[in-house]
């Protein structure tokens, strides 16, 4: 099988398209190596999947929709997975653009590569944070979510709207993610749990915002990259049956799909930080601080779906996860 994986300079793309070459499958890399974070980390990154003979990289930005269309007519490929997004809450306040560039531009630019190149299923990132305002826990794909609270989730909930458009229309299979908090080695500098580890090396204090009260579905990047594995054998199917006067937000009569994907296990992000703490060796100096603008405080998934559709499992406590992730920003960093 050929994959197009968009974002494969990043955390989850490097990740996935590692395990599908090790299964000796062909990957077209492409990413913008933009410098939201370290840089250097990203190009690590691509070094490792460079080694595979069956890796070839497109830097490009998904925005530049000639580029796009160039790497697909030259490219024949069979699943497109799209994991290059502009990511985090946050920055989504300071720089808006961004997103609408590479989340909506872009997602365009790769509907309609799927479109006029017979792609047999995308997969996309989605996000939890599309549950926004709702506080029915766990998060469900049956429930509605039209409350984002920021750009980055109304981004990502607009990308499952245009998806439903092209499952339509153009009969493209389509499925998408709703990932919980993504963490392990090679992780991103920009979430909590890395920052945190550099400041609690450093001696400086962490920032801990809502006082600590937040829950968060904290999810290995090993169990991740084995429900997204799964999915590929089931590309969703159209549905004559679907029940139109009463249609659940997650399915369609068109093959359009949409899963939690995430550990079912929430935990309090104090349990999380003594745990940080554990591993490293080092107990936190902390600020508490009230709860940030775009932020939520509690996600919990709901992983039913996809257990049911794939058998999906994470199988990492947060114990084993933390402690890869300690041992892994150690030797990275040269710290012990
Ligand atoms: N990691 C998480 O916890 C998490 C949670 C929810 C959703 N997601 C989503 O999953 C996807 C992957 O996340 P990640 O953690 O690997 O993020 P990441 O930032 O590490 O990876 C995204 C990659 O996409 C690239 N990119 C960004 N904009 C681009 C553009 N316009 N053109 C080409 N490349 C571009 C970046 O350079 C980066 O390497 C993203 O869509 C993100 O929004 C991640």
């Amino acid at each position: 099988m050929i994959f197009l994986i968009t974002g494969a300079a990043g955390f989850i793309g490097m990740s996935l398209s590692k395990r599908l070459l090790e299964e000796g499958n062909k990957i077209i890399g492409l990413d913008n190596l933009n410098d939201y974070y370290d840089v250097q980390l990203k190009k690590d990154r691509l070094e490792i999947l460079k080694e595979n003979e069956n890796f070839t990289f497109y830097q490009l930005d998904l925005a530049d929709r000639q580029a796009v269309e160039d790497c697909f007519a030259k490219e024949n490929v069979d699943v497109v997975i799209n994991l290059a997004a502009q990511a985090g809450v946050r920055y989504s306040l300071k720089n808006p653009h961004a997103y609408v560039d590479s989340n909506l531009v872009g997602f365009v630019n790769i509907l309609e590569g799927c479109r006029h190149h017979k792609i047999k299923h995308l997969i996309y990132a989605s996000s939890s944070s599309v549950y926004g305002a709702n506080t029915k826990m766990p998060f469900s794909t049956n429930d509605g979510v039209n409350h984002p609270v920021s750009l980055y989730a109304a981004t990502k909930k607009s990308n499952e709207l245009m998806a439903h458009a092209y499952s339509h229309l153009y009969d493209i299979p389509t499925t998408g993610l709703r990932f919980f908090t993504v963490y392990g080695p090679m992780g991103r500098p920009d979430m909590a749990y890395f920052s945190f580890t550099k400041k609690i090396l450093a001696g400086e204090p962490i920032k801990i915002f809502n006082n600590g009260e937040m829950m968060r579905d904290f999810t290995y990047i090993d169990d991740i990259v084995d429900g997204i594995v799964r999915l590929l054998d089931h590309p969703p199917k159209a549905n004559p049956e679907f029940d139109r006067e009463n249609p659940i937000p997650s399915a369609s009569y068109a093959p359009y799909k949409i899963y939690n994907i995430g550990n079912n296990q929430p935990i309090k992000l104090m349990d999380f930080i003594e745990t940080l703490e554990k591993h490293i060796g080092i107990e936190a100096k902390k600020e508490f601080l009230p709860m940030q603008a775009g932020d939520v405080k509690a996600t919990y998934a709901d992983i039913d779906d996809l257990q049911q559709t794939t058998g999906f499992k994470p199988t990492t406590t947060i114990d084993d996860g933390l402690k890869q992730f300690v041992d892994w920003y150690m030797e990275y960093y040269h710290k012990n």
